[in-house]
């Protein structure tokens, strides 16, 4: 363990570059180069071992995120569940969704909303629409059944883009963590909710650094201000440039994510016909976050 968030905690405070750049250093030796490096096997997902714990905890502080394998566990949303409460998350958002939206699948749900298609999904973290008082800061996956082709996901580390951003425009990047910088607009009345509101990035009580962003238009009501439009203009850059710390895989049948609502796209797919063999993952949403001890 690197216990980074004890031992440089004010990493993410612009006016503290002593702990910021020893931890940046540290941060970027250990990032995985690869998938491979993301992945832990357990043999049940439902019921790990300390030694499996650690590991996932290994990657989590490294990546804010770990792949893991289901084992033996059955490939449902209980697993997952489960996976959650003893990695320490189990407040999860579902009591406020449409009871289906936890299987991602090409349903056609929710107005044929962009994850229940097949679609490309650009790069966002999950939930933006809840505003930065009550952020997702887990998100969970599980893949029951891949797509016949592509549906692969890139994934990126919040703390990495945090560090290329304050290496390299460290003016943008205080803009992003000192100002409210977009609502939720109500695709459907065009109506916008300041309380659904907040920063594209800041830390949580406990010294995390949480992180909200999307491309996605119809519900994203940027505010009318020039400082924000410019630092916009260059995080939008940065993400959809894809350095070199983007990871991408393909969560294949009794493959699951473990992340810190990480940013990620989805590649487009090819589904089956058959709706017995569409692709179809489990998610789990979770206010609380995996935090290594
Ligand atoms: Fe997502």
């Amino acid at each position: 363990m690197h216990n980074w968030n004890t031992k440089y905690p004010r990493r993410f405070d612009l006016d503290a570059n002593d702990d910021y750049l020893k931890w940046r250093d540290e941060k970027l030796a250990a990032y995985p180069r690869n998938v491979g490096e993301l992945v832990v096997e357990l043999g049940n997902m439902t019921a790990i071992t300390p030694t499996e714990k650690a590991a996932i905890m290994d990657r989590v502080e490294r990546a804010n995120m770990c792949v893991v394998t289901a084992g033996t566990a059955p490939l449902e949303m209980d697993s997952l569940l489960a996976l959650g409460r003893q990695l320490g998350v189990s407040h999860t958002d579902k009591s406020t969704r449409h009871a289906q939206s936890d299987e991602l699948t090409d349903s056609g749900i929710l107005n044929r909303a962009i994850p229940f298609s097949t679609r490309h999904v650009n790069w966002h973290t999950d939930a933006t629409y809840y505003g930065s008082h009550r952020t997702i800061e887990a998100l969970f996956l599980l893949c029951r059944r891949p797509a016949l082709e592509g549906g692969s996901n890139k994934v990126l580390d919040n703390e990495i883009l945090y560090i290329h951003l304050r290496d390299r425009n460290p003016d943008a990047l205080r803009v992003l963590t000192s100002k409210a910088c977009f609502n939720y607009r109500d695709p459907a009345t065009g109506e916008i909710h300041p309380e659904c509101g907040g920063k594209v990035f800041w830390t949580n009580p406990d010294g995390h650094l949480c992180h909200r962003f999307s491309f996605r238009k119809t519900d994203m009501a940027w505010a009318d201000d020039a400082d924000i439009a410019a630092a916009r203009g260059v995080l939008e850059a940065m993400i959809a440039a894809e350095g070199p710390h983007i990871i991408e895989g393909r969560l294949e049948s009794g493959m699951g994510l473990v992340s810190n609502n990480v940013l990620h796209t989805r590649e487009k797919l090819v589904d089956s016909d058959d709706p017995a063999h569409k692709r179809l993952l489990y998610r789990a949403r979770f206010y609380d976050r995996v935090t290594p001890a």
